[in-house]
């Protein structure tokens, strides 16, 4: 694009408005900073012009550094050059914002003079959820405006503010009410020349004048970050360049900064970071959405008002969606209206919504034991119990009762989709909504396309989850889909270990210490052993008799000991508390299976157990794309990320497995399968990358 078109310049009685235009965010491209730096330099020199007003076009002021151009070699001039030849202006600067204005956005807006906003703006500096840290200035001039104790909270956790919190906040002098930035901008200027104001430069801010107050808002952050960031790069870069504000001249804090920046932006936290954020993007647009619109969807059916069915129910209520339970009978309806009336006035004891907020909510929901009020509904979702036979007889009376247009969708965790289609006369309406518990709060919606599935049933549940502020990922049948199928041969692997000598409790920390949120036991506790138990037995019939089970799952289940619901599981949970405590019985639970199976146990170090774990889940995940379940490597990482708590920092488990090496996966692999051969088969995509000296993200372009 021409750099008059990147940035387009009116003037008029010697104001001069300078609108950033790349859409859609006007991010700042190569090209932005050169068309910005030009434009400012230009302005600063004609003395026609008295003040330069800085906006952007469409909807937003400036998204912040071209994300996509970040591991690319560094063009000049560099944003922090541009940011200083804007503050440097003899004559006003006026940053006029609205949309977002953020990261680098907000940084060009910081070396301005003067700041205002519309009211629906959101201000940030984000760079710290790509791995990186403000680049531009931000570190030292924010501080310096706002203080430390602000500027640290905003910095580190990436939060977005509106105008009226940034005003008060001191990042911005004028919030506008009403109208548009760009023109309340000029008029602005046109006051500031009026009253005979000058420049007015951050850098000369005096928010870090209590030296003392600041530098034990510094020590306070380092102590929550070792406690709470301790795998974090960025973070860490983010206080001691603050540090440096506080302590040396700005021009030499912006060198620490400068620094700071270049080796967050080279590390490998960066990059994984970067490719959540561009894959969760990419995963959001289904290969069948063009040409085939959406249908409306305001009202929603759900069968079943259990622990599911309660929790989807609040999430399309909150989503401002009406919503009809129907139950089997008057006792399991009231269970159901009392599951979905516990989770919101767990809301409003939490604070997060007003009671009237909760009666209001709860108007749009109604719990029947009558198929009949399903009738009106443009999407019904089953989410009855674990039963083919039950779920089929389900979808026998949503075929009769539904309008021919609504979509019918299963919440089944494993069962076939295709064989539940076959009940209803039109299958190309049926797809799978795989929710994740809790359903209201897990951001992950697997959907799964069945083999008669139409595009726009498919679009209508992408659109589904886009209202429900869900991430989809698209997913093909099968046993499990991507997430679920892919654990059941990662927790194989772990329970392998669990038999032949390691702990559930090393085995879980070794995998906290990788930067999992829990333990493979710990989540087992959580979620409630029964649910496995149940499956476990419901495939024994099928079970390669050659094939390794280990028992020691079964032992604690027979028990009753099914995790923190029963108070005990692989941990001890005293008196309903949450955190487990290491139980001495379970040990000897293990020791006795062992010998049971004569099995000699033997050591494992922390990084063999997470070697073994990862290339589990790395070899199924291979396995998921090469049958198509998947679409890309990349939608892998997203269903581990947003439903399993696989680390963010790592970018998924493709993408670790890319940085590791491929070669390196399927070594372990080899080794592995010299003792188990069944259940170490290098998948055959794997094997084939390696040969080709190719990464699972060469086929991540295909369609993102
Ligand atoms: N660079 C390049 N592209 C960007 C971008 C950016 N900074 N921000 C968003 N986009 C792209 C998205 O990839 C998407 O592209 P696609 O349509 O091809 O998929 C498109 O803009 C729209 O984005 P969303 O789908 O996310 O739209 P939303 O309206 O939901 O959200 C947003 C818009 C709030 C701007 C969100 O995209 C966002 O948070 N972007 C990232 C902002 C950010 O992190 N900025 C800091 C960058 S690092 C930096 O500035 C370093 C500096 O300190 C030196
Ligand atoms: P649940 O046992 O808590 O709830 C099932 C509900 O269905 C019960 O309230 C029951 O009364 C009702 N029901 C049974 N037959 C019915 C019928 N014929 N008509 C109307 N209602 C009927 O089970 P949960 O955990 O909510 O699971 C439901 C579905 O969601 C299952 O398919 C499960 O595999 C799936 N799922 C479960 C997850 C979990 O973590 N529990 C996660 C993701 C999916």
């Amino acid at each position: 694009m021409e750099l008059s078109q990147l940035v387009v310049q009116t003037c008029l009685d010697g104001v001069v408005l300078l609108r950033v235009s790349n859409p859609p965010v006007n991010a700042i491209s190569t090209g932005v900073r050169r068309a910005l730096l030009d434009a400012v330099e230009q302005a600063d020199t004609d003395s026609a012009i008295r003040a330069i007003v800085i906006t952007g076009a469409g909807k937003s002021f400036m998204a912040g550094a071209d994300i996509r151009e970040l591991g690319l070699p560094a063009q000049p001039p560099s944003l922090p050059d541009l940011c200083n030849r804007i503050e440097n202006c003899a004559k006003p600067v006026i940053a006029a914002m609205h949309g977002v204005a953020l990261g680098g956005g907000l940084e060009i807006a910081l070396s301005c003079h003067y700041r205002l906003a519309a009211e629906e703006v959101k201000l940030g500096l984000p760079e710290v959820l790509l791995g990186l840290m403000p680049g531009a200035g931000g570190t030292q001039r924010l501080p310096r405006l706002i203080g430390v104790e602000s500027a640290l909270a905003l910095m580190l956790s990436g939060r977005h503010v509106l105008a009226k919190e940034a005003l008060l906040l001191g990042i911005i002098d004028r919030h506008v009410l009403l109208g548009d930035a760009a023109a309340a901008g000029v008029q602005y200027a046109h006051e500031l020349l009026n009253a005979g104001a000058g420049v007015r430069r951050s850098r000369d801010a005096e928010g870090l004048k209590d030296h003392a107050a600041a530098q034990a808002f510094l020590d306070e952050a380092r102590n929550v970050l070792a406690k709470k960031s301790r795998h974090l790069f960025s973070p860490h870069k983010i206080v001691e360049a603050v540090q440096s504000a506080l302590g040396m001249a700005f021009s030499e804090g912006l060198t620490q900064e400068r620094a700071a920046f270049l080796s967050c932006l080279q590390s490998p936290q960066c990059e994984a970071f970067t490719h959540a954020f561009l894959a969760e993007r990419a995963v959001s647009k289904a290969p069948e959405t063009p040409g085939a619109p959406p249908l409306p969807v305001m009202a929603v059916g759900i069968v079943g008002g259990g622990l599911m069915g309660a929790g989807i129910a609040v999430s399309a209520i909150d989503a401002g969606l009406c919503v009809r339970m129907v139950e089997q009978d008057d006792k399991a309806a009231a269970r159901g209206l009392a599951n979905v009336e516990k989770v919101f006035a767990g809301q409003v004891s939490k604070g997060r919504i007003t009671q009237a907020g909760m009666d209001s909510a709860l108007k749009r929901f109604s719990v029947s034991t009558d198929y009949q009020s399903l009738k009106d509904v443009d999407l019904a979702i089953e989410a009855v119990f674990e039963d083919m036979n039950v779920k089929k007889m389900v979808f026998e009376r949503l075929n009769l009762t539904c309008k021919p247009e609504a979509v019918l969708a299963t919440n089944t965790s494993y069962l076939d989709i295709d064989e539940i289609a076959r009940t209803v006369s039109r299958p190309e309406r049926v797809i799978g909504l795989h929710f994740f518990s809790p359903a209201n709060i897990m951001p992950l919606l697997e959907i799964v396309v069945a083999g008669k599935t139409d595009a726009q049933t498919v679009s209508t549940a992408f659109e589904f989850a886009k209202k429900l502020r869900k991430v989809p990922v698209r997913a093909g049948v099968c046993d499990g889909f991507i997430g679920n199928r892919v654990l059941a041969v990662y927790r194989a692997a772990a329970d392998h270990m669990m038999e032949d000598g390691a702990s559930p409790y090393q085995i879980d920390r070794a995998l906290r210490d990788f930067g999992f949120a829990m333990g493979p036991y710990q989540v087992a506790d959580l979620a409630g052993g029964d649910i496995g138990w149940a499956t476990r037995k419901r495939r024994a019939a099928n079970r390669d008799p050659n094939a390794r089970y280990v028992q020691i799952p079964d032992r604690l289940c027979e028990r009753g000991w099914f995790g923190q619901k029963t108070g005990r599981g692989y941990y001890l949970y005293p008196q309903g508390s949450r955190t487990g405590e290491e139980d001495p019985q379970v040990l000897a639970i293990i020791d006795e299976e062992r010998r049971r199976v004569g099995i000699e146990p033997k050591r494992f170090t922390d990084g063999e157990i997470v070697r073994r774990y990862l290339a589990a889940m790395i070899n199924e995940g291979a396995n998921v794309v090469f049958d198509g379940i998947a679409l890309r490597p990349l939608d892998v990482d997203v269903t581990f990320l947003h439903g399993y708590g696989f680390p963010r920092f790592r970018g998924g488990p493709m993408k670790y497995a890319d940085t590791i090496g491929l070669g390196k996966v399927l070594a372990d692999i080899n080794e592995f399968s010299v003792a188990d051969p069944l259940f170490w088969k290098p998948s055959a995509l794997l094997v084939d990358l390696v040969g080709r000296r190719a990464g699972f993200a060469t086929l991540n372009n295909a369609l993102s």
